[in-house]
């Protein structure tokens, strides 16, 4: 880079548009689209697509809701020329779809073009040329005066060919390439010579066409250029104001979407955005945009997982995990915060309010994606999304402070893996962690059963501490109560939840108990998990008991001969 950049690059001039409309409008529809996948986006490919690609990705383009589809350049490929004919001979072109073909403004391509289309029902034919200075003077030697006659010359070829087929229904697409570089008085001119050599009119409209075919400045002055257009075009009512951007600059999006605002009635551009260099504007953001701001874009991306992997499949360019809305990425929050603020969202989400959970611009459903993504839970994620995970797949709901105290464990986990933690994961060290003292363990306390009596106040336990199995009695004004009285342990009961998990035969009683113990700083919890309710909140006290005193021990207080020796005592 240089330290002077102003010496080598020049700011893009404003347009003198001082009444300038578009910045307080709203886009309140869908524009009408133009898929450039097969011909701009083929163009850009390292291999392009061949018959059997571009046949998959016509298909999908006519499955999404596409009602204009650019199907190639037919003067410029064999393989184009040979697509074109073979949708209209098999007939796959729908009775609502209409198929386009793109031209240079040359005789010999223009009529290879429209023999390419021979028989369609419907064509449109987009004739172009470079208009902007730097391309008439550098690339083509050419005045101003000399492009006109250009276009108003070929035009013209053109309406003669396409009249002497009139069972076909023949649109003419005029685009002044390098629009955005040209200026704009050079551009009206191009685009009227265009249209009153092809005589725009009721019944014979034309779409004019304007692309950045390198964008060059920021997207107002686009939408500045549009609003411009719109306003001097004539016949307007007879015009469709298209747009075609692209995305040098990373805002093709921006300019497409103020384009609109400027009064574009039509948007061309690419799935995935596609393209020449950093691609036309990519159609699934604009789309889903819309949708977002409450605006059907009439495509249908309610499967966008599947849209994404026809496209991959037939570019070869694999879509980007950030893609927005497509990408793997995208409804999946690793902080802790996020995800915290996820859980809440759609805790409180009204299913048939106004979609608001924080961090989620769209819902995931609405494309066919599940929330199985949503969260993840690596080294820098917080409790929230760890309890999110057990609720939706174990059906486990922690209170508050066991997801404090549970999330530092997954944290002690992931930091040493350095790795993600999955659902799974998270099931098999939770049960770990507060799953304690089964019979099968190597818990200083290990259940193996019990016996209430009548009255539900006395409980016999049926233990082995430290290894001996040992029966030890203790009264309450119920089954914990009762269980910590046989315990004997300087143990204080907190709290107290019971949950069912599971359905049908499936389903268990979790008890979860919070206790704290003499000598041990604050409190720790246990879970029970059970068919019987009363066996799983002995179970979780037994559980909390062993936690508790490890902890003690951890301390260094005694070891474990004071497990045996408190135990029971
Ligand atoms: O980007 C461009 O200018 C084009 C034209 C041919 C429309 O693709
Ligand atoms: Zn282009």
């Amino acid at each position: 880079m240089i330290a002077n950049p102003s010496a080598k690059y020049a700011p893009f001039a404003p347009i003198a548009l001082a009444d300038r409309q578009w910045p307080s409008r709203t886009i309140t529809q869908a524009p009408l689209w133009l898929s450039t996948d097969l011909r701009d986006g083929n163009q850009a490919l390292f291999e392009p697509m061949n018959a059997e690609r571009k046949m998959s990705l016509f298909k999908e383009l006519v499955r999404i809701g596409f009602k204009q589809i650019e199907v190639g350049f037919p003067a410029a490929s064999q393989t184009d020329f040979d697509f074109v004919r073979k949708l209209i001979e098999d007939k796959l072109i729908p009775d609502d779809v209409t198929i386009m073909v793109m031209t240079q403004s040359r005789e010999d391509l223009i009529a290879r073009t429209v023999e390419a289309v021979k028989g369609s029902p419907r064509a449109i034919v987009h004739l172009y040329n470079a208009t902007a200075s730097a391309w008439r003077r550098i690339v083509f030697g050419m005045s101003v005066q000399q492009v006109m006659g250009l276009i108003g010359h070929h035009v013209g070829y053109l309406k003669q060919l396409t009249d002497a087929q009139p069972d076909t229904r023949w649109t003419l697409q005029y685009s002044p390439e390098t629009f955005s570089a040209t200026e704009l008085e050079v551009s009206l001119e191009a685009c009227h010579t265009a249209i009153n050599a092809w005589g725009a009119g009721p019944g014979r409209e034309v779409i004019i066409n304007l692309p950045t075919t390198v964008e060059n400045a920021t997207a107002n002055v686009f939408a500045d250029q549009i609003e411009w257009m719109h306003r001097h075009l004539v016949p307007r009512e007879h015009i469709v104001l298209s747009v075609h951007p692209h995305n040098d600059r990373g805002t093709g999006v921006a300019a497409a979407e103020f384009a609109m605002m400027a009064g574009a009635d039509r948007v061309e551009g690419c799935l995935f955005g596609n393209g020449e260099r950093c691609g036309n504007v990519d159609i699934v953001t604009l789309a889903l945009n819309l949708y977002t701001q409450g605006v059907h874009p009439q495509l249908d991306f309610s499967d966008i997982n599947a849209v994404a992997r026809v496209a991959e499949e037939c570019t070869s360019i694999p879509v980007h995990p950030r893609h927005p809305y497509a990408g793997d990425l995208v409804f999946t929050a690793f902080s802790g915060s996020h995800q915290d603020a996820i859980k809440k969202g759609f805790a409180a989400q009204d299913p048939n309010g106004l979609w608001e959970v924080p961090y989620l611009p769209i819902d995931p459903a609405d494309l066919g994606r599940t929330y199985d993504s949503v969260i993840r839970v690596n080294s820098q994620s917080g409790k929230g999304g760890i309890a999110f995970l057990l609720e939706r797949e174990r059906g486990v709901v922690m209170p508050r402070r066991m997801q404090v105290e549970f999330s530092a464990v997954v944290q002690r986990q992931t930091d040493a893996s350095e790795t993600e933690i999955n659902g799974e994961d998270i099931w098999a060290l939770f049960r770990q962690t507060y799953l304690r003292g089964s019979s099968t363990g190597s818990d200083a306390i290990q259940y193996h059963g019990h016996t209430l009596d009548g009255s539900g106040q006395g409980i016999e336990l049926d233990l082995s501490i430290q290894g001996v199995r040992q029966r030890l009695s203790g009264q309450g004004n119920g089954p914990i109560a009762a269980t910590v009285d046989a315990l004997g342990l300087p143990m204080r009961v907190d709290s107290y939840e019971e949950r069912a998990t599971g359905s049908g035969a499936d389903a268990q009683a979790l008890a979860i108990v919070e206790a704290a113990l003499e000598g041990v700083a604050g409190s720790g919890f246990g879970v029970g998990m059970s068919h019987n309710i009363v066996t799983a909140s002995i179970q979780a006290v037994i559980s909390v008991a062993n936690r508790l005193q490890e902890r003690r021990q951890a301390r260094g207080a005694g070891g474990s001969a004071e497990v045996n020796a408190e135990v029971g005592a």
